[in-house]
């Protein structure tokens, strides 16, 4: 007779190892979560649609996000390829709040060892709104302390507080505290997001970590560049595919042509990061690895239309070709020295996307209108027949521009209030 080990003589697990993964696959991976995609306020409209095109059954876009359902495989999905978010949140309670013994209850009742790993440093953020709690600092240490008296119930090391427990919007305009996974220590850090507004509470986990727009390629910063998330929203309004030809006249680092050429190729802007989700105990390897592969196998190997990215100046087209480099759009941007009035456009018509000088960079807003008025002048010469899709820094210059069925949405961008404006030049 064959002697077989028996599974206890065998398992080198921690006592209670079975018994957590068992609550895992329960608590974490059978249940579809309520998710949330934070976006900068005014970008929220794009995400939902981009959510709808990756197959979320229903996003509803409410201020500063969009609400979404899934398993945890769609929250993976969300923060691999959404290009407006800027994190996704899991929605661990959201509970109606009389009393601060409602926190309590709702805190001690999450089952936090499977979302956070033994001895995980921990952040608590927490935004209030006319809510019937006070004391964001209280509030903070409650919730902590909760997740910690869980996990040392079940034998587990309790997690450690580090700082930058304050206040935090979900809203977000990419102003990032969370930036940095770690804040010191090997294991990046996690943070839980405590909002109450009105008379409504909920604790949420962040999936994601640095903020998304940090795609990792733009490393050579340019002069006032814009961020990610916002150049690819401003693709997405003017309905870019990359099936038209696109050009970036001042391109500066090259975050619209780069962000262009990643749509172009169906790459997934988050395939060159890590992301906080993978440090939770729950985290699933293969299916992420399978998400990764899939959205590896789905990428063309060259943008399907040319791609220009111009500028007057050198030291800027140089940060854009090393960006566009660390992109994987080595070669498939055309980069080219061009003044905008002089140079003659590309073969086209196709899309031209504008991010003009503002600021001091200008000296005065009068300069700035000014340019505008001119950039208007040149589309209606040189473009006819092309769609434009634009950063403005005042709305009431579109009216200057003469272009025709705009649309505008209007963000958040290093402290000012701009628009994304698109429209086609008549003719
Ligand atoms: C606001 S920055 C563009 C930032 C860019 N979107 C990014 O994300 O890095 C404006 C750029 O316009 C360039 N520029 C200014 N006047 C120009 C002109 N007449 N033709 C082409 N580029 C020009 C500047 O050199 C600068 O790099």
């Amino acid at each position: 007779m064959k002697l077989e080990p028996t599974a206890a003589s065998h398992d080198s697990r921690p006592p209670g190892a079975a018994n957590l993964e068992r609550r895992v696959k329960r608590q974490a991976w059978a249940p579809e979560h309520d998710l949330f995609a934070v976006t900068a306020p005014g970008l929220e409209p794009v995400c939902a649609h981009e959510l709808l095109n990756l197959g979320a059954e229903e996003a509803r876009a409410t201020p500063g996000g969009v609400l979404f359902r899934g398993r945890l495989d769609s929250l993976y999905a969300a923060n691999l390829w959404l290009r407006t978010a800027g994190r996704v949140l899991l929605r661990l309670k959201d509970f109606r709040v009389r009393t601060w013994e409602d926190l309590l209850r709702q805190a001690a009742a999450v089952p936090w060892e499977v979302w956070l790993e033994a001895g995980a440093q921990v952040r608590v953020r927490v935004s209030l709104r006319q809510s019937n709690l006070r004391h964001e600092g209280r509030i903070a240490e409650e919730v902590f302390q909760a997740a910690s008296n869980r996990l040392a119930s079940l034998g587990l090391k309790p997690p450690r507080l580090i700082g930058g427990e304050g206040r935090e919007g979900e809203e977000d305009d990419g102003g990032d505290q969370t930036e940095g996974p770690s804040a010191g220590g090997d294991q990046p850090a996690q943070t839980i997001l405590v909002r109450g507004v009105d008379r409504r509470a909920s604790l949420s986990l962040d999936g994601s970590g640095a903020h998304l727009h940090r795609r990792g390629y733009r490393l050579a910063p340019g002069p006032a560049p814009l961020r990610e998330d916002l150049a690819a929203a401003l693709l997405i309004l003017c309905d870019y595919t990359g099936d038209q030809p696109l050009l970036d006249p001042f391109c500066g680092a090259g975050t619209l042509a780069i962000e262009a050429g990643l749509i172009a190729r169906r790459l997934a802007p988050g395939l060159a990061r890590d992301f906080a989700f993978s440090d939770w105990p729950s985290f699933r390897e293969p299916t992420w690895r399978h998400l990764r592969k899939q959205a590896q196998a789905a990428a063309l190997p060259a943008p399907p239309q040319p791609i220009h990215a111009r500028d007057v100046s050198a030291p800027a087209l140089e940060a854009c070709r090393a960006n566009a480099r660390r992109a994987g759009l080595e070669g498939q941007v055309e980069i080219q020295r061009a003044d905008f009035f002089n140079a003659d456009p590309p073969p086209g018509p196709g899309l031209v996307v504008i991010n003009p000088p503002f600021g001091h960079r200008l000296g005065s807003v009068r300069q700035a209108a000014d340019l505008a008025k001119r950039i208007g002048w040149r589309l209606r010469l040189a473009y006819p027949g092309w769609r434009v899709g634009l950063v403005l820094y005042r709305p009431e210059w579109a009216a200057d521009l003469g272009l025709a069925q705009a649309r505008t949405l209007a963000a958040p961008h290093g402290g000012l209030k701009i628009s994304l404006l698109c429209g086609e030049v008549p003719g």
